[in-house]
């Protein structure tokens, strides 16, 4: 579907022309007088920062207009993270920094998986915030801003066994070179340390039509590069059954004026051959995949619910090495001092580590939370031990990064561009495989634009990034 086209008196920001741009032409007839002001805080994932900019849509589809700062803002937004840490204490915190500005007349929403997490207990705790919502429940929001309007506290607690996911043709996209479509929300999955099926609620799929309606309309705004997002991407099952996962990524890169696709996060238990087999004969599916693995022992992931053995994960691993035509990257996330995890069994993610040679991990200390089985599990491990775990994965996989990254020196590989520094005369871009790659632009050359992609021999490496030197004028421009 073509995007709506902006009506010739539009004067609003930039960021709402991007709405306009991506929604039908009823946003248009938004009122812009005196319209309320909004701020979105976020924290957390991908996914959470994606709903954000799909809250800031419909809320601007409701006449709110969005600002860039809490004292220009009638309602303020926080849209939290609960997966690690002491993420409801640090939340709790924050309220209490936002009381001061009740007097001015400023209401409060809490949203997201702390808000999901503890429900109404956030109105006894910080009696200023008005409005309570979970994820499952955000196309509820225009009635709860409604009831808010009204003076009534209202919360969306209610709906994590919905079937229905929040979609809104009202994106306030914030990524200048990314389009995000979440095509599953929720997890089915129950891993033993984690809260996401706890605030998310059930797994559902959106039907494989309104993710590519959705993939059209990004590229008609004029960005190249799509990321599919899910908790579990690849449990995703069109509701319609008219394609697989493998078939709505390869339908995906093949929407008109997209160049790349990518998605996160893929759960091993469901990874497939298929999916292998799209990224190695479909050109814009990028070479990357993030498979977390958590552990390297087969006792270790049992006692987390994961669902694969140590073995079974390396072998999806193999397929993935296997691709015929592409060098896929791989990357992953490792918990550390699970409760009861021996030394003998840290030594086996060690292992994996240097059997995989992973291009990233992201690494984590466990973190006991609230609702979940890990919780009253005995042989919780120190959390000094904890430490030197991550410490010592962190140094091997330094060492591992070094080595990988190092063999792409004299290559020349093809990046988008996501920044510039002038001062350092600095380009900043990404590669297929999701390496950064910093490079200069040899004089007489033009800087390309961001959004654009360019060629670029490497020249040097590091642990995180690639550096070098752009080697020909960039091949395509977007708008
Ligand atoms: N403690 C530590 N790490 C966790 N993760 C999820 N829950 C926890 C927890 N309770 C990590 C997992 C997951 C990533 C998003 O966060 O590695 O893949
Ligand atoms: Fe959490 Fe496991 Fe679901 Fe991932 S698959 S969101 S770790 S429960």
């Amino acid at each position: 579907m073509a995007g709506s086209p902006l009506p010739q008196s539009f004067s609003g920001p930039s960021w709402l022309a991007q709405v306009c741009r991506t929604g039908p032409a009823r946003i248009c007839a938004v009122s812009f007088e005196q319209p309320k002001t909004f701020f979105i805080e976020t924290f957390g994932c991908q996914m959470n920062f994606h709903d954000s900019e799909k809250v800031a849509g419909s809320l601007v589809s409701q006449g709110y207009r969005q600002v860039q700062s809490i004292e220009d803002a009638d309602l303020i937004f926080y849209n939290t993270c609960s997966i690690r840490d002491k993420a409801e204490q640090k939340v709790f915190h924050r309220l209490a920094e936002f009381k001061r500005l009740q007097k001015l007349g400023k209401k409060f929403a809490v949203i997201g998986c702390v808000a999901q997490q503890e429900g109404e207990r956030i109105f006894e705790r910080a009696p200023h915030v008005s409005l309570v919502a979970g994820s499952a429940s955000y196309r509820n929001l225009p009635e709860m801003l409604v009831q808010i309007g009204r003076g009534e506290r209202a919360t969306g607690l209610d709906d994590r066994n919905t079937d229905e996911t929040f979609e809104t043709e009202f994106t306030a996209r914030t990524n200048p070179h990314r389009g995000y479509i979440t095509i599953i929300e929720g997890c089915d999955k129950f891993c033993a340390y984690c809260v996401v099926p706890y605030t998310r609620g059930r797994e559902r799929s959106r039907t494989s039509s309104s993710v590519l309606e959705e993939a059209r309309r990004i590229a008609d705004s004029g960005l190249t590069e799509i990321q599919l997002l899910g908790q579990n991407v690849n449990s995703y099952r069109d509701p319609l059954a008219k394609c697989t996962f493998a078939g709505l990524l390869a339908e995906v890169g093949q929407v008109p004026g997209i160049r790349r696709v990518r998605f996160m996060t893929s759960h091993p238990r469901h990874f497939t051959r298929e999916i292998v087999e799209a990224i190695d004969s479909v050109p814009m599916l990028c070479d990357h995949v993030h498979l977390p693995v958590q552990s390297g022992s087969s006792r270790v992931l049992s006692a987390m619910a994961r669902e694969y053995t140590r073995e079974q994960y390396l072998e999806r691993i193999a397929w993935i090495r296997a691709a015929k035509h592409r060098s896929i990257s791989l990357t992953t996330d490792i918990i550390v001092g699970f409760p009861g995890e021996t030394a003998d069994e840290f030594e086996q993610t060690m292992t994996l580590l240097e059997e995989v040679q992973f291009d990233a991990v992201f690494s984590f200390k466990y973190s006991p939370r609230p609702n979940t089985p890990a919780i009253a599990m005995e042989n919780a491990i120190p959390e000094e031990e904890k430490v030197r775990r991550l410490a010592v994965l962190n140094d091997c996989q330094r060492e591992i990064q070094r080595a990988n990254y190092m063999r792409h020196v004299g290559q020349v590989l093809e990046v988008m561009v996501e920044g510039y520094q002038p001062a350092r005369n600095q380009v900043t871009g990404r590669t297929s495989q999701n390496t950064t790659l910093n490079f200069t632009v040899p004089e007489g050359l033009a800087v390309p634009k961001v959004g654009s992609y360019a060629q670029v021999s490497v020249l040097r490496s590091h642990p995180n990034s690639l550096a070098g030197e752009m080697a020909a004028p960039p091949v395509c421009c977007t708008a």
